[in-house]
């Protein structure tokens, strides 16, 4: 058997996130960064990388194809996993896209989808999936558990992502989440279905190119994520440097706790908020 390398891209939440998990929508981005993975024929026995993900992906993919001859995985990263730009999700989806390549089976996007969801959530209960959704199907997309996924137009948005130097946890975070969820579920159902109306709203604005809406829309789902308690003073301290120096929008993006700040800008800006945002101890990521 030949060797075989695949790769699959990182993402971007741009928005939805929490919501997401209990069946709301989301919109995600890919990244122009990759994890790659190379299958090689082995003499005699098989060699993984240490990745949980890359284990269970070879595991389960073993499981279900019944294929078993001896071979190595190696993966190489474009990315950092500690930025939040959705490294589990990329490697689980690289691997399975080499193995079926390898062994020579022929898998629709979908079929990818559900097996390297099904790796994901070995590993996560909780997690959505539109992490695994980006990886697999690349671009823009709307994401809602159990749908199809719906590509959105290819959009050059005006975009900057901002790094907060602080690594988030995002199983604490989706679990705290489930518990204000279960001892206030009034609260937290509001506010998911808050999240869910702008993200329909934020789909529009994006396919109209109006990034002024969209960064409306970024800062109110912002603030509904500061009232559901997911995120921290160095997120929002960012967040308000951007809006104060002018920019359409600034909201975090993914679990919260730390990871990224995502910026929405106007055109004559860019250098002024990479200034302001780079003093206020933010790292300006080059992902897009
Ligand atoms: C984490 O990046 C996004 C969450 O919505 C979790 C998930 O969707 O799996 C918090």
């Amino acid at each position: 058997m030949r060797d075989v390398s695949a790769s699959a891209p990182g993402k971007l939440m741009l928005l939805g996130e929490h919501a997401v998990v209990y069946g709301y929508p989301c919109i995600v981005s890919t990244v122009n960064k990759r994890i790659s993975v190379t299958v090689k024929k082995t003499l005699n026995k098989q060699a993984f990388s240490d990745s949980i993900y890359v284990m269970t992906s070879v595991r389960m993919f073993i499981e279900k194809y019944h294929s078993g001859s001896s071979f190595s995985i190696t993966t190489s990263s474009d990315f950092s996993p500690t930025l939040g730009l959705g490294s589990s999700s990329a490697v689980t989806v690289a691997t399975l896209k080499a193995l079926t390549a390898y062994f020579d089976i022929a898998l629709s996007e979908k079929e990818i989808f559900d097996l390297a969801l099904k790796v994901v959530r070995k590993i996560h209960r909780e997690a959505s999936g539109f992490d695994v959704a980006a990886a697999v199907y690349g671009g823009t997309i709307y994401y809602k558990i159990e749908r199809p996924v719906e590509k959105l137009p290819e959009r050059k948005m005006p975009l900057l992502v901002v790094y907060s130097g602080i690594k988030a946890d995002t199983s604490t975070l989706v679990n705290q989440v489930a518990r204000q969820k279960k001892y206030n579920p009034a609260k937290v159902n509001n506010i998911f279905s808050q999240i869910g109306d702008l993200v329909k709203m934020a789909c529009d604005a994006y396919n109209k190119f109006d990034w002024s809406r969209l960064g409306m829309l970024f800062n109110k789902n912002h603030q509904l994520l500061v009232e559901l308690g997911v995120s921290s003073e160095k997120l929002n301290a960012l967040v308000e440097t951007a809006i104060k120096s002018g920019a359409y929008g600034a909201k975090l993006s993914g679990a919260g706790g730390g990871d990224c700040i995502i910026v929405l800008y106007k055109n004559n800006q860019k250098e002024k908020l990479i200034k302001v945002l780079t003093n206020s101890g933010g790292q300006i990521l080059d992902v897009l």
